[in-house]
């Protein structure tokens, strides 16, 4: 493509793209980000040109591969537009048949359609339950973007913000819009990104930076992932606009080098940006000059702490730093850096083309706009869902997610990462902002949200991050490393029904050391999911320490496996398949578990029929011995 020397090249380009797009051509639609590739979509999308070149209509039917809707586990999600039609879980044998009856015939293939509780199909993609309650303005246009195609996002009206921005506003006024817009941080602090943009231009100095942090680190967690790979212009436009307003001729993108095709797509657009004369010398003729770097990052988990990130840039170890001075005004190469994180940043261009006063129109009194979280656990649809701050959690975990898997109850939802802290059912209607969750002893965080169900064990589950946060630890300061080696001690002495009189009250004391005295983010939050599970699960805590008993019958050494002689109907299936041999058991026979063999696997539990459910797990009570009698007393079936 010609360089654009100016904003109206732009626009007359723009115009040029449109012009030569029919929006009433089908459009086979075929998402290609991490999830759907791992199911195979890359197939599905040759199949689909395949197919279509067989049937002589490859010039009249678009194929195009698109970003992550967000509905992962559905995956591949096949649209076809322009009815848009949703189908999922496509498989390259279903390709033939959505070809003739979609394509040529109009008709929609019912078996490939999401399907509600009572059985129906749902056609259209924002009429499924899990899409119907989100409002999508960061992933609104993945459906119209290949992610590796310019004209894509300039068709949905991208760069018209940047335009907006160099053309009509002074850097102040930027500043000011994203100020008014009250748009805070995405990447955990949620700290005004308005403010730290005036720190960092108003900082004093020859030169300043602005920064991406892509290293997205918590567990579970990939909106940032899937921002980038799907739309990655939109950061790079809000990126541009923010260098400009800063007063920033370079800018970084610190992303995780396990993030192949996010890199990989933002590659290509910064090569396009290059071209179209978007990015480097003279944009868009206006004399504002402004350069990205990829930086590649090695995957540690502290590394996405701001100085952290900073020092690894710089070619040093990738430790946090005392932030006496803030790197707002001495960050990178010690002159004044802006860091935001990727949904932050793609944020922008929403508020520069849309106005301040319409992003703070939604969301709450301290919390505006949407959030992308990554709803994932016991949860029956996961995925990344993207709703207005204020929803209350039992809206995201119900109406989004369907709910909890299996029939089981909630019992709690993690939010915030490994780091955040763990919200009872007695919460469910907290409208999710920074501030509403920080009240109750969590945390936004970067959007993770872990959803768990009553087969959870509290002490279990603060282990798990704990493991996490440890391993993480870059061990620079000694609350940090040892103080949270410390508390992992205490938890796996207690799954283990080796707890001590007095461990929930040391666990206490030392989360108050490690969150005073650690120097980063890292450790000042790693107590949290500790905490917050002492605080609405103590009960369950004690049970460990006092009684030897997981109520949850989660923890192996506190779990025993027997079989009820008044429920078993000697089927023989547990000992089949027990891998230790540890069950004994002739026909008609009640079977038994040789406590000393069995290791707890869970198989039998698994295995033994649900009609039956002979199989027990027992905790903080002996085993009953095996009756004298073997003879089977129930009969086979019986209705459980
Ligand atoms: S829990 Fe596993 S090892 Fe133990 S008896 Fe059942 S199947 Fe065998
Ligand atoms: S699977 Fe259940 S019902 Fe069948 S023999 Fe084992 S304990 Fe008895
Ligand atoms: S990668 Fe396809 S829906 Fe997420």
């Amino acid at each position: 493509m010609a360089r654009l020397t100016s904003l109206e090249d732009l626009e007359r380009y723009r115009q040029e793209v449109l012009a030569r797009r029919d929006p009433k051509k089908p459009c086979v639609t075929i998402c290609s980000g991490t999830g759907c590739r791992a199911y195979k979509s890359e197939k599905v999308a040759h199949a689909f040109q395949a197919e279509l070149e067989a049937k002589g209509l490859a010039g009249k039917v678009d194929v195009r591969r698109t970003g992550c809707h967000g509905f992962c586990e559905r995956g591949p999600i096949v649209v076809m537009l322009p009815e848009e039609t949703c189908y999922l879980k496509v498989k390259v044998e279903d390709v033939p048949e959505l070809v003739a009856e979609t394509l040529v015939g109009g008709k929609v293939v019912e078996r490939l359609l999401y399907r509600t509780d009572a059985g129906e199909g749902v056609v259209h993609e924002n009429d499924i339950p899990f899409y119907k309650h989100q409002t999508r303005l960061l992933f609104h246009d993945n459906l119209r973007i290949d992610p590796t195609n310019l004209d894509d996002y300039l068709a949905v009206g991208g760069y018209g913000a940047l335009a907006k921005a160099l053309g009509s506003m002074t850097p102040e006024q930027v500043v000011a819009e994203v100020k008014k817009s009250n748009l805070r941080g995405r990447g955990g602090a949620g700290f005004p990104a308005g403010v730290k943009w005036e720190t960092t231009r108003n900082s004093p100095g020859d030169e300043r930076y602005v920064l991406v942090n892509a290293d997205e680190g918590d567990p579970g967690a990939y909106m940032d992932r899937s921002i980038l790979e799907g739309n990655p212009h939109s950061v790079l436009e809000g990126f541009i606009i923010g260098g400009y307003a800063i007063g920033a001729r370079t800018g970084y993108v610190y992303v995780r080098q396990e993030y192949p095709l996010a890199v990989e797509n933002l590659i290509g657009a910064l090569d396009d940006l290059h071209e179209a004369g978007l990015l480097g010398e003279n944009i868009l003729g206006t004399g504002f000059s402004f350069e990205i770097l990829i930086y590649r990052g090695a995957g540690a988990f502290v590394s996405g702490e701001s100085s952290a990130l900073m020092s690894s840039i710089e070619g040093k170890v990738g430790e946090p730093r005392p932030k006496y001075i803030r790197t707002s005004v001495k960050g990178l190469f010690d002159k004044p850096s802006n860091l935001n994180n990727v949904e932050t940043w793609a944020n922008v261009p929403l508020i520069i083309s849309r106005g301040a006063e319409w992003f703070a129109g939604i969301g709450t009194e301290g919390s505006k706009g949407t959030k992308v979280f990554s709803l994932v656990g016991k949860v029956n649809n996961t995925g990344l869902v993207e709703v207005p701050m204020g929803m209350s959690l039992r809206r995201i975990v119900f109406d989004i997610g369907g709910g909890i898997r299996e029939g089981r109850a909630f019992k709690a939802v993690q939010t915030g990462g490994p780091s955040g802290g763990v919200i009872p059912e007695s919460m469910l209607d907290l409208p999710v902002d920074f501030d509403e969750l920080t009240k109750v002893g969590s945390m936004m965080g970067s959007g993770g949200m872990i959803v768990m169900d009553d087969n959870t064990c509290m002490p279990d589950v603060a282990k798990y991050f704990l493991e996490f946060l440890a391993d993480e630890s870059c061990g620079k300061c000694v609350p940090c490393r040892e103080g949270v080696w410390q508390m992992l001690q205490i938890l796996t002495r207690m799954v283990k029904g080796e707890g001590r009189e007095g461990d929930v009250e040391l666990l206490e004391d030392l989360s108050t050391t490690v969150q005073d005295a650690s120097l980063c983010a890292l450790g000042q939050s790693a107590p949290n999911p500790v905490l917050s599970s002492i605080h609405y699960f103590r009960d369950e805590y004690r049970a460990h320490v006092e009684e030897k008993r997981c109520p949850a019958l989660v923890c192996k050494a506190l779990t025993s496996y027997w079989v009820d002689p008044d429920k078993c109907i000697a089927c023989g299936l547990c000992k089949k398949n027990c891998p230790v041999g540890a069950i004994s058991g002739e026909k008609k026979q009640v079977h038994v578990v040789d406590q000393a063999l069995c290791t707890k696997c869970d198989t039998c539990f698994q295995v033994c029929p649900p009609k039956t459910r002979a199989v027990t797990k027992l905790s903080g009570q002996p085993v009953p011995k095996p009756p004298e009698d073997l003879a089977v007393r129930a009969a086979k079936g019986k209705k459980g």
